[in-house]
């Protein structure tokens, strides 16, 4: 029974258009797997984006792409709950509530905030920016989720989430299960093909060293033959003395499941060319039947729109009694129907 499970939920803003190598072996194929062994709820946090400006039908139409996406990817919304923020009101009214139990400082704190910020001056963020922690804090908390699957850069705000938690229910009566993070595994670190000392990022300063997956598998393949490799010309890996080809060894074993000593064996007394040659066909044979059934929900929105509002529907259930709990014990006057 799905109950029984221990509950996950995720969430990821569509902002960014095609996923990378990276989002997908850091967080989109592990969230594949957990869907089997956890009652999981996946998010598409749209509320999040706009926390920077978006273009109102790039938002649209890249909120379609990533739900495609993680379907391609091999998510199946029978066995989870897939669903768009904004389809579900309870994330912003919880948020509210949220944001007046949160300190002033307390939000002041959070790191990726400060850089952020730091970065855009104060009159170019917004306060959507500075609560988005706040937000994600009633995300979690409205599905009563036991674990949170994230990258460690999210580990504060999980942090937050505990904390928030731990106050609400200290104040008004046990509410919320308070969750822990459940860090997404390191080894599928996925570097820049051009700098492998930066994680593969959209904004890195050329597109070169990025595998995006909807691009057509010949530009890819072109991308990862032309990856910086080291001075000398051993298949050996070592992360710090010889970042470039570690990363494409690290791509490689991701993909394939082989251990990177076996992948050395395999290219002893051979070049970087060979290892490139062989990568780049292990890439193109997994976006390949990706991008096909991503295109296969892209072109039939109908049936995509459909399974997020199954998806929605079933978020909403649990939302829903998750905030008439908080609203009764924070003494809201119930709305007499
Ligand atoms: N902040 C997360 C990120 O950037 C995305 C996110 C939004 C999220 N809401 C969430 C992650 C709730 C986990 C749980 O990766």
């Amino acid at each position: 029974m799905a109950s029984e499970r221990s509950r996950v939920l995720s969430g990821i803003q569509p902002s960014a258009g095609s996923f990378h190598l990276g989002n997908y072996l850091g967080a989109v194929r592990q969230w594949v797997a957990l869907q089997d062994t956890h009652d999981a709820f996946y998010m598409l946090a749209d509320l999040h984006a706009i926390t920077v400006p978006q273009a109102p039908a790039d938002l649209r139409a890249n909120t379609r792409l990533a739900a495609a996406q993680i379907l391609g990817a091999g998510l199946d919304p029978e066995r989870c709950t897939l669903f768009v923020q904004s389809h579900v009101p309870e994330h912003a009214e919880l948020g509210w509530v949220m944001n007046c139990l949160t300190g002033f400082g307390e939000a002041a704190r959070m790191t990726q905030f400060k850089d952020k910020s730091a970065k855009q001056g104060t009159e170019g963020t917004s306060v959507g920016l500075f609560t988005y922690p706040v937000l994600q804090v009633a995300d979690i908390l409205l599905y009563q989720a036991h674990q949170v699957p994230v990258g460690e850069d999210q580990r504060q705000h999980i942090e937050l989430t505990r904390d928030l938690a731990e106050r609400f229910n200290g104040r008004y009566g046990e509410t919320f299960t308070v969750p822990d993070a459940y860090i997404l595994k390191e080894t599928a670190k996925i570097y820049d093909l051009q700098e492998p000392a930066n994680k593969m990022s959209k904004s890195a300063s050329s597109v070169k060293g990025l595998i995006n997956l909807m691009d057509e598998p010949k530009v890819t393949a072109k991308k990862v033959k032309s990856a910086v490799t080291d001075t000398d010309t051993v298949v050996r890996y070592d992360p710090v003395g010889k970042p470039g080809v570690s990363n494409l060894l690290g791509i490689y074993s991701n993909l394939t499941g082989a251990s990177i000593a076996e992948l050395e064996q395999k290219y002893d007394g051979k070049m970087y060319g060979a290892l490139k040659t062989d990568l780049a066909e292990v890439v193109v044979d997994f976006v390949t039947p990706f991008r096909a059934r991503t295109q296969e929900y892209l072109d039939d929105p109908e049936t995509l729109d459909s399974i997020l509002a199954k998806g929605a529907e079933k978020a909403r259930t649990v939302a829903a009694e998750t905030l008439a709990q908080v609203y009764d014990k924070v003494g809201f006057l119930p709305a007499k129907r």
